[in-house]
Formats: structure tokens, sequence, C-alpha cells
């Protein structure tokens, strides 16, 4: 089994034998070190891959570095960088840095969301020009001037040489841990990179209807319909939440969950509203998984108010599919594993929940309501009017999507939520979405 861990003193040899060890030894002993981003890849005891983030200057502030990242010959090409860099980024958002460099080849690093630095106006360090694409990631949302050109640690001895070195210490890391990406592929990149740096400038990742730069999301968003809910979601159960949207009053925020970093957003009403906002989400930010929270009308007997109901699929009597011009009918479904992992914490936490299939319809007052009969005699659980165009989203765009609903109101029952009911079958709900983050 691979585990990403801190590094130990114990792990200094292994760590030589794969990596340029005069500068980390030296960097080991200077302030920009920080242990928790000093880490190692151990597979059954044995270290086959470093990573190190060092701190930097960048306008006053201590921001990251990626100084190295190196994997055992044998064990490239398998995941050990990403599964690195990764919980690197974790640890750095945790710790509340806003932002992190690297010089390499921009192929590998668009990967994990870095961007040409010029893009948040951060310099390429004079030294570092012509060795590869000074990039950056956005960790942790800010709105401190952090800007200009970073400054390294003394270590980097950027003008000189170290002695026992024939070269600039930090010539022999870029060697060293050059990714294998093929030289013209890499030039390629670079000089598109350069042709683009004058537009990605002035061009952000903000949308009409986010104003969020690229980085300023996390991996996973929750959405009620609600912005309000949103905000009540942000302030109630995250810490450090910052907002990053205010566009049509459509409020997001990203903040921690047990030391988790968690975005929240509204979606608004209908598949038009979730459809804008899930798909730029997932195409225009590094938007991995979307779970939508929200509330339906009950089709069954057997559904009471306040049930939670986990959406495993969606029917609906919207036009939305009709874009991927399919040659049949398409089954928008939820992802398996989220699905699943949301059924097992309502069952721990002795929440009444059911999975099974809902339908997202475009009609709230229908003339004929008594046509939503029909779902239920399809066994359909419940009516909402988001989830289809959100799975459908997700699938086109290959990312992870959830519904958890809570029932406010039957279509064929009498009975009603009062406002403390809602709230607190809200919150049941929330709490549940959490733990999948
Ligand atoms: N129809 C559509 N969406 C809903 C309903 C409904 O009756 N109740 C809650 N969301």
């Amino acid at each position: 089994m691979i585990v990403i861990r801190k590094e130990r003193t114990t792990d200094h040899n292994a760590v030589r034998e794969i990596t340029d060890f005069h500068l980390i030894e030296d960097l080991r002993k200077s302030r920009s070190f920080i242990p928790e981003l000093s880490l190692v890849a151990d597979c059954d005891n044995k270290v086959i891959g470093y990573l190190l983030f060092v701190e930097v200057d960048i306008g006053g502030y201590k921001e990251l570095l990626l100084s190295h990242i190196a994997v055992h010959p044998d064990f490239q090409k398998q995941g050990i960088a990403r599964l690195l860099i990764n919980g690197a980024h974790d640890k750095a958002r945790e710790l509340g840095y806003h932002f992190a460099v690297a010089n390499g080849e921009a192929v590998f690093f668009k990967k994990f969301g870095y961007v040409p630095a010029a893009t948040y106006d951060i310099d390429q360090p004079v030294f570092e020009k012509k060795k590869g694409v000074y990039m950056a990631k956005y960790l942790n949302f800010t709105q401190l001037p952090i800007f200009g050109t970073p400054v390294y640690p003394d270590e980097y001895n950027i003008t000189g040489t170290k002695s026992g070195d024939t070269k600039p210490a930090e010539n022999k890391i870029r060697e060293k841990n050059k990714i294998n990406v093929s030289k013209e592929q890499d030039e390629n990149v670079i000089k598109s990179v350069k042709v683009k740096m004058k537009e990605v400038k002035n061009m952000s990742s903000a949308t009409p209807h986010n104003e969020a730069e690229f980085g300023m999301i996390a991996g996973t968003v929750i959405m009620p319909g609600d912005p309000l809910r949103a905000k009540y979601i942000a302030e109630n159960f995250l810490s450090g939440a910052a907002q990053f949207n205010a566009v049509r009053n459509m409020f997001g925020y990203t903040g921690l969950y047990n030391g988790k970093r968690v975005s929240v957003m509204g979606s608004g009403m209908g598949m038009p509203s979730m459809g804008i906002y899930s798909y730029e989400l997932y195409n225009n930010y590094d938007v991995d998984t979307i779970i939508r929270v929200g509330s339906a009308g009950g089709l069954l007997d057997d559904i009471d108010l306040r049930d939670v109901i986990i959406a495993q699929a969606a029917c609906t009597d919207s036009n939305y599919v009709y874009q991927y011009d399919l040659p049949g009918n398409y089954a928008p479904i939820g992802d398996f594993d989220l699905i699943c992992d949301a059924a097992e914490v309502a069952r721990k936490e002795k929440k009444k929940v059911r999975v099974g299939n809902v339908v997202s319809t475009d009609i709230f007052y229908n003339k004929y309501p008594d046509v939503n009969k029909k779902w239920a005699s399809m066994g359909v659980l419940c009516i909402e009017m988001e989830t289809a165009a959100l799975y459908m989203n997700a699938a086109a765009a290959q990312k992870k999507a959830l519904s958890i609903l809570t029932i406010s109101d039957h279509l064929f029952k009498e009975g009603e939520l009062s406002s403390k009911e809602r709230e607190t079958g809200f919150n049941d709900m929330i709490k549940i979405t959490l733990e999948l983050v």
C-alpha cells in the first residue's frame, strides 16, 4: 500500500537516493523549510517518492515553491507524483497558504490546476527563465495583494555555486526532477503558453455568472437551490469561509469542514439555472464533485415529510438531453460511490433514508397535477426540479454528482412542514452531505 506521509529523519538516506540532496539538506535546516510539506511516498516501508514545498516570499507574503518532486525510477508513471502533489496541496491549504509556484512542464502542472503565474501577476524570477514555464496554483482564497517576483530562500544560492556542486544548485534539481515529457511536446506547450500569456492575463476563469477566479472554488461544491441556504451553510457549518461569488446574488463560499476544503453555492431553481452553474463549475473551474442538497415533493404513499431521499437516478420531462443528440433515451444517474457513502452515513446517523429514482420537472404549477401519479406508478419516489440537469452535466464532463433531497411536501398526502421542521430537516441533510467531502 502506498501512503503519503511526512518525511522522517530515518528517510533521509532513501530520499538522497532519488533526488538532489545537497540542496535538500541545506533547505531542511533553513527557515523556509516546512516539515509538513516535506513528504514521502511510502510503499510498504520503502520510500519511492519525495516532494518538498518551501516558503518563498511573494510581495511580502509567505507562499510556496515546489522545490523538489522526484519518483524512484522503478515507480514512475504510476501516479505517485500525483499522490504527492495532491497530498501536499491539501496540507498547504490547511496551513493557510494562498499560492504555490512551480517551474516546469506546463503539461504536467496544468493537470493539478496550475496556470501560468502571470495570470496572477506573479513573475518568473530572472534565474528561472528559459528553464520551464512558470506556473502558479491558487490554494486558498485571498484578497491580499500577493503578486510580484518570488524571492527564493538563500539556500538556493542563486548567484553563486554551492561547494561540491559544479552548477548552481537550482540547475541541478531542475535536471533531476525533469518529468518525462518529450522535449518537443514540452517546447510546443511552452510556445503555446507564451502566445496565450497575454490573453490569459486579461482572461480569468470568471464567467458571466460566476466571478470567482480559478482556484477559489474547492474540488467539491455543495449546491442548495437557494443562495441564502449557501450562506447559511457557510456561516454555520464551515470555518474560515470566504465568499467567491455574488453575481445575481447567487452566493458562493469556500471554507473548511473538518480541515477539508469545500465550497457551497446556490444553483437557483430549475434545470436551466442548475444547468448553467454546474456546467461552469465542472468546465471552467477544477470542480470534480457537485452535491445538490434540495427539497422535493413526495410521490409514493410510504414517503413522509422530512424523509431523506438519495437520488440514484433522475427521470425528467425536460428537453435538456436533446443537446447530446443520442440515438435513444438517456438515464441520468448519480455517482455510485457517492450514493453508497451517503446511504451509509445516513444509516449510521439513524436517519430514514430512501435510495431510488426521482423525477426532475420543468413544471412546478402543472395544469394537470395528477399527471405526476404516472411517475408514482413507476416507483418514482419524489419530484424536484434540478437533478437531471446536474447528472447530465456531470456525465458530459466526466465528473461526479449526487442529489440528496428532503421531502418538504407531498403531492398526494396532507401535511406540511413547519419552518422549524424545515430547518431541522435541512440541517440533517447537510450533516450527511458534509461527511461525504
Ligand atoms: N414539484 C417540484 N419541485 C418540488 C416540489 C414539487 O411539488 N416540491 C418540492 N420541490
